[in-house]
Parts: structure tokens; C-alpha cells; sequence
């Protein structure tokens, strides 16, 4: 049993920082009152003195294990896996890292159709050719669920010869699917299981929210350990399971994070993640219990006064669905006369309440692990929002996905026009287009563009606070499309 209560990479960026040196090296502020005063006031001398360049000895650097093996080895044992790796461009990175590191094992892949726009990315970057299997989709509220073991498998047969499947769960929404039997699904196949955990990072570390991918079986998981377990924003967590497959994997995955990674990998990131995990792993048990009174109580703050509805026991109805993450709320906003883009733009600016995301019809509020909230004042915003309509007739449909008439990698590298949205219609889409969050692509490369997808895109945009990204220009006028 490792002392999860030591951070020994933060503990020796800190002594370097501590320490009285003469900088002649990168980062080039050097820590300089006279050159960089505004750079020091705004951040604070220690915050900078910490921005440590990699490979110094006695941190990352020197005879096995040094302060970084030492903290990797720390968080592998704290999610159960045989290896990790501290991410510094976000489970984006770890997104394009599986996929690079698979690919080396054949050419095709099983991959849900609603994973982030980071594994769509990573399927033009390989030249994989994805089967996809597809989430059960409520159309109204625009949410994409899990998958089943049964479409899981499914999948894995018309795929023909897969070297891996790829799921994502949690869903944006906090929809957990059944990791334990997809794994075994996959490995009865004789195939890994990847999953993007990114909002799961905090699984595992509490009896009452979910166990954690890597103890389900999966075999890589990609973790956002700074979206809900507490690290500075783009630090992340990639983990390999001790598995039949862990040999193979193994170095696939440390060739593929070389290729990713920076040659300056931040430190003040790499610290944080250091440090977050030893947070969870001590305090996680108490400090998550402390949360979730508070989430019970916003809980019964919105039930109380009735008029937006939480969506948990909705989205357990669906059979890709197992668990919600309880330390997130997805309200139905429209129920109570309001959009969900409208009611997250009027919260920020006028009540100060920034919540996580929001489409049409819905708002999700998260709270990090161990994150005690100001309950009254969240539910009292709720309840001042303004109310315009009713809550028939203002839905706004997910699309279904289009025809998929090529691999991602052909699209995205064929010669391709840009045209208006109407000629775009029936014509093979050369980019990924994702309303903007939850930034799962409406519309990929290789994908037949629909009138629905048009449609549902230039509404996202139309809407107050509505992003989308990937698209030709931001209105969603025009579309690049693959040249006839
Ligand atoms: C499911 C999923 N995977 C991966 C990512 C990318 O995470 P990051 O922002 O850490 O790169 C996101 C971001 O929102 C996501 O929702």
C-alpha cells in the first residue's frame, strides 16, 4: 500500500522554487521582478517560481523512480491501474492517445457515434475505420445516453475485425453505462475496452457515486481530472489496467504520449495533478460526503418549489443507462418556461451563477468533488428566472447522425469545397461540427449532411449563449464540404 498522502513531484517543483537559483534556462520570465513585475503581480512570485521547465534532476530527471515516477505510481494505485500518465493538453491528449496507440494493432475500431470531438479528431488523425455504435438519443431534451452490451456487440460483429471498442460514459448529463458488462462484451472478444471517463474522474473515491472504469475492467481510460477531481483546468489522467492486454498496450501508449506531448510540459499542471490526487484519495471519503448532503439539498430546493424538473430518474428509464453521477443536476429548463441557453446566460450575468452547460432544453449544474455549494443562493437564482412561454412547442431535436460515406481520415483530407447551407444539403461533410458544449460532433467527416442536422445547428447558434464548433464560419451559413 503506497502513502497516498504524499505529493512527491509537487513537493520537488516546490523546493526548486524554493530555492535560491541563479535561472539561466527556460521559461524565460525567470522569475524576474525587473523584466516581468506584471507577470508577478498578477499571478504571484511562488505561482511563477514553480513554472519549472521539464527533465531537472531530482524532479523528473535522474536514476528510477524520481519525484514524477514516484507521483505516477501514486495515481495509478489511486484508480487501481497498472500505469498512468499525467496529461498536460487534457483527456483531449488522451482521446488522441489511445486512438494513435491502437491503431498499431489493425485498422478498424468500434466507436460510439456521441464520444467528444478529441476521439473524431483522433479517428482522421489514425485513418481508422470506425463501425460506430450508436447511444439511445432522447430527441427532445438533445441528450445522447450510453451504449448497451447488446449494441455493443452488435457493433463489434458488423465491424468485422475491431482491435479495440470505445465507449464515453459518464454522459454529459451524468448518465452512467454498464462499464462491467461492456467490458466483458469486449473481452470476449478478444479486444480492449477504452473508455473516456473525463467526467468520471472522481469515481470511485465514495461508496455512494460510481466505481471507477479501470476497477469495472476497462482496459484505458481516459480521466478529465480537472473537470470534477480538482485540478488546474487541462491536467488529465490516462490509465492502463493490468490486463491480457497491458503488455501489448503499454508501450504503444508511452510511444503515442511522446508523440503528444509537449517538450515543455507544464509543471504547474503536472503538480496539480499531483496534488488533487492525493486530495481525493485521503479526503475524498469524508469530503465527497459533505457534498452530497448539499447536492441533496439542491435537490430538494428544485423539487420543493416545482417548476424545473431534474432529469435523473427520466434518464434512468433508458437501458444504456445504470447510474447517475450524483454530483451533477440536469434540470429540464422548458418545463418551467425557460431555455436552457437563456436561463445559464441570465444566471451568469445577473445572479453570478455560472453553470456548467446547457442546451435547449436543459441546464446542468456541477459541483467539484468535495465542493460544498451555496445551496440557498443557487436555488433562489433558479427561481427569479424570468418566464416566457409554456412548455409546449419548444423543443429542438437532436438529429439523427447522416450516412456515413467515408472513413473520417478521407473526408478530412479530400479536396473540399465551401458551400451555403442549402447546397450543403446531401453533400458529404469534410468537417467535424459539434454544438458547442456538449462537443459531441453533429455531423463528422465522411458524414452526409441532412436539412435536420442544418436545422438543428443554425438553431444552436440562434440561440442566446448557443456555440457551435467545428463549423466554416460561426453562423453556420456555410459548410465545407468534400469537392465533387
Ligand atoms: C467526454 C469528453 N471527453 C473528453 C473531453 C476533453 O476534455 P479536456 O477538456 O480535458 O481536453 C471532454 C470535454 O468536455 C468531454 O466531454
Amino acid at each position: 500500500m503506497l502513502d497516498q498522502s504524499r505529493t512527491p513531484y509537487a513537493d520537488a517543483v516546490k523546493a526548486y522554487g524554493d530555492h535560491d537559483l541563479v535561472r539561466l534556462n527556460t521559461p524565460g520570465h525567470q522569475v524576474s521582478s525587473g523584466a516581468h513585475s506584471d507577470l508577478i503581480s498578477y499571478f504571484g512570485r511562488e505561482i511563477l517560481a514553480n513554472d519549472v521547465q521539464p527533465f531537472v534532476d531530482g524532479i523528473d530527471y535522474g536514476t528510477y523512480p524520481t519525484p514524477l515516477d514516484e507521483s505516477l505510481e501514486l495515481a495509478a494505485a489511486a484508480w487501481g491501474a497498472r500505469k498512468t500518465w499525467f496529461l498536460t493538453n487534457g483527456a483531449s491528449k488522451g482521446n488522441l492517445m489511445a486512438c494513435l496507440a491502437t491503431r498499431n494493432l489493425g485498422e478498424k475500431i468500434v466507436v460510439q457515434r456521441s464520444v467528444h470531438s478529441s476521439v473524431i479528431d483522433g479517428l482522421g488523425l489514425t485513418g481508422f475505420d470506425a463501425e460506430f455504435v450508436y447511444p439511445s438519443v432522447d430527441k427532445g431534451l438533445g441528450i445522447a445516453n450510453g451504449v448497451t452490451p447488446e449494441s455493443l456487440e452488435a457493433a463489434i460483429e458488423r465491424s468485422g475485425n475491431p482491435v479495440a471498442a470505445y465507449i464515453v460514459t459518464p454522459s454529459y448529463f451524468g448518465a452512467v453505462a454498464d462499464v462491467k458488462a461492456l467490458a466483458e462484451v469486449a473481452h470476449a472478444h478478444n479486444i480492449p475496452l477504452i473508455v473516456d471517463e473525463a467526467w468520471g474522474a472522481h469515481f470511485g473515491f465514495h461508496p455512494e457515486i460510481p466505481v471507477n472504469s479501470i476497477r469495472l475492467g476497462a482496459d484505458i481510460v481516459i480521466s478529465s481530472t480537472h473537470k470534477l477531481a480538482g485540478s488546474l483546468t487541462q491536467s488529465a489522467m490516462l490509465h492502463l489496467s493490468e490486463s491480457r492486454f497491458a503488455d501489448t498496450l503499454e508501450p504503444l501508449l508511452d510511444r503515442a504520449f511522446k508523440s503528444l506531448q509537449s517538450t515543455s510540459a507544464s509543471a504547474l499542471l503536472t503538480a496539480s495533478l499531483d496534488i488533487a490526487r492525493k486530495e481525493i484519495a485521503t479526503r475524498g471519503a469524508t469530503s465527497i460526503s459533505e457534498t452530497l448532503v448539499a447536492m441533496q439539498a439542491l435537490r430538494d430546493g428544485f423539487n420543493d418549489a416545482g417548476r424545473f424538473i431534474d432529469i435523473a430518474s427520466h434518464l434512468m428509464t433508458y437501458d444504456d443507462v445504470v447510474e447517475i453521477d450524483p454530483l451533477r443536476i440536469a434540470l429540464n429548463t422548458l418545463i418551467g418556461g425557460i431555455s436552457g441557453h437563456e436561463a445559464r446566460s441570465i444566471l451568469f450575468n445577473e445572479f453570478g451563477v455560472h453553470c456548467e452547460i446547457a442546451t435547449h432544453s436543459t441546464i446542468v449544474l456541477l459541483v467539484g468533488a468535495g465542493v460544498v455549494p451555496d445551496v440557498e443562493r443557487i436555488v433562489n437564482a433558479f427561481h427569479q428566472l424570468p418566464r416566457h412561454h409554456d412548455n409546449t412547442g419548444h423543443t429542438l431535436e437532436l438529429p439523427a447522425a447522416g450516412e456515413r460515406v467515408s472513413i473520417v481520415r478521407d473526408a478530412y483530407f479530400a479536396k473540399t469545397e465551401i458551400v451555403d447551407s442549402k447546397a450543403a444539403i446531401g453533400r458529404v461533410s469534410a468537417d467535424s461540427v459539434a454544438a458547442y458544449p456538449p462537443g459531441i460532433p453533429n455531423l463528422l467527416p465522411g458524414e452526409r449532411i441532412t436539412a435536420e442536422t442544418v436545422a438543428f445547428l443554425q438553431a444552436t447558434i440562434a440561440a442566446p449563449y448557443g456555440h457551435v464548433r467545428g463549423g466554416a464560419n460561426p453562423e453556420m451559413t456555410a459548410f465545407r464540404v468534400v469537392a465533387h
